[in-house]
């Protein structure tokens, strides 16, 4: 069974091909750069159809298939930008219809998890997902009866790398987002002291936010954006820690956009170690947006009856919302 994926939620348009025999067969991604501005919703929507041409060609050539050999279509359902999460479901439902092939709706969320366990070859990690808009720490649970990922905890206003892109856009860094923030801590020397928010097992990164702007006139750049990572790092270690020693979970699973931050990996890898559970990272490539942990999830979806038949696109879903029948 071989399927292609459709990323679109956000900032990045990725096309990606899941072959059940031979594994991950392609995953071209076309990333709208980081401005000082954000994003425009409009402006996202232009970018991804103009690329997507482009994009579909290219993965079909690396994976050396046609769209004649394709059995079924899957894209990202939720949570994300509305706008480009419509583009994205009119382009699959398209391509679904003319190869009369099955739709399959995926939750991004889940997809960054899953594609991070099937490349690590993790069976029950506990995941702690950190992206631009969301940063959770969560374990596969019976809930009422049902097998879904329990959010042990969460942020509790914006995510990890919203918080991070924002320091980014604040001191006009280059890139202005969280690499900009890595880049920069990396001269860091002197800790400043910043707010420390960790609420049971949840989190809070707006205050700390506005104290890196009050801050931003007296001290250097490269130490503010060094202490905002270490703080917000150390919130969410710590708040991991303490699920793993309640889950005892054998893996710690890193994944979403910023679990390509190499000091958070460190840090948790760290924590991993101390609780005998295995630190596991996906490769760069497969930890942002990208069509291939759609075309992978899809995939899963497909071959354990998980597909809904509720197809159109939702800007907010949560992972404790979808039932994991695999
Ligand atoms: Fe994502």
């Amino acid at each position: 069974m071989i399927v292609l994926g459709i990323e679109s939620t956000a900032h990045s348009l990725g096309i990606g091909v899941f072959d059940e025999s031979k594994g991950i067969l392609a995953n071209e991604v076309f990333k709208y750069p980081s401005l000082k501005s954000g994003y425009l919703p409009r402006k996202l929507v232009e970018f991804h159809s103009k690329n997507l041409r482009k994009a579909v060609e290219k993965a079909l050539e690396k994976a050396s298939l046609t769209t004649k050999e394709l059995d079924a279509i899957a894209y990202s359902q939720a949570p994300g930008i509305g706008h480009c999460l419509h583009f994205g479901y009119v382009v699959a439902k398209a391509f679904s219809e003319f190869l009369e092939i099955p739709l399959i709706p995926v939750n991004h969320a889940i997809a960054h998890i899953e594609v991070g366990k099937f490349l690590c070859n993790a069976f029950n990690p506990l995941v702690v997902y950190v992206s631009g808009g969301n940063t959770q720490i969560a374990s596969i649970a019976l809930i009422n009866g049902r097998k879904k990922y329990f959010i042990h905890g969460e942020t509790l206003d914006i995510g990890l790398g919203n918080f991070l892109d924002q320091v980014g856009r604040m001191l006009e860094l280059n890139p202005p987002d969280a690499v900009g923030v890595l880049n920069e801590a990396k001269a860091g020397e002197k800790y400043v002291m910043l707010p420390y928010t960790v609420k049971g097992m949840n989190l809070a990164f707006s205050g700390l936010l506005t104290a890196v702007e009050k801050k931003k006139s007296v001290e250097r750049k490269q130490d503010l954006c060094m202490s905002a990572q270490e703080t917000a790092f150390s919130m969410l270690v710590e708040a991991s820690e303490r699920c793993l020693c309640h889950t005892k979970n054998p893996e710690v699973l890193l994944c979403g956009g910023n679990a390509r931050n190499k000091r958070l990996q460190e840090m948790l890898k760290l924590m991993a170690q101390e609780h005998d559970a295995r630190f596991c990272v996906p490769p760069d490539e497969h930890c942002g947006d990208a069509g291939a942990m759609i075309s992978y999830t899809g995939w899963l979806m497909l071959k354990n009856h998980a597909v809904s038949k509720n197809k159109l696109p939702k800007q907010k879903m949560r992972i404790d919302e979808v039932e994991i029948k695999w």
